[in-house]
């Protein structure tokens, strides 16, 4: 339908033209990730000043899903609080699972690959740039 049409094209939007796509200097975190499935692998850097993500890059290889959900989630957790960005990570893995999730703050580009709780060989995919985030902001 419409809407599935929108959401392959967001999510082709990001893999093409990455957000946020890049490395960071010197007082950033450093999160190194991959997909055992597939080796597909991930670099997340997050500069954090007083709570707050003020800045988040990335960089690797991987397949569309992998690399758009990384540009997606760079993008919705740049300006928010620690708590926010974990917030975010909880109504993604939600989503992933096809539970319901709270939709009731800006989720931006991320609803886009919710499509993608019906292939559970994606959700790895779609979830390896959440998981190093919480990985970093947990560390
Ligand atoms: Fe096979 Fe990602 S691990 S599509
Ligand atoms: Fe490797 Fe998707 S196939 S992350």
């Amino acid at each position: 339908n419409n809407l599935d049409t929108l959401y392959r094209q967001v999510i082709m939007d990001h893999y093409k033209n990455p957000r946020n796509r890049g490395s960071l200097d010197d007082g950033s975190v450093t999160i190194d990730l991959n997909n055992p499935t597939c080796g597909d692998r991930i670099r997340l850097q997050m500069k954090v000043e007083d709570n707050i993500v003020v800045e988040a890059k990335f960089q690797g290889e991987g397949c569309s899903i992998s690399m758009s959900s990384a540009s997606m989630m760079t993008q919705a957790i740049k300006g928010k609080k620690l708590e926010e960005a974990l917030k975010l990570s909880d109504i993604f893995s939600n989503m992933m699972q096809g539970k319901e999730y709270d939709d009731s703050i800006d989720l931006g580009d991320i609803e886009a690959l919710q499509g993608v709780a019906k292939f559970p060989a994606r959700i790895k995919c779609a979830t390896l740039a959440w998981k190093a985030m919480e990985k970093g902001i947990n560390e």
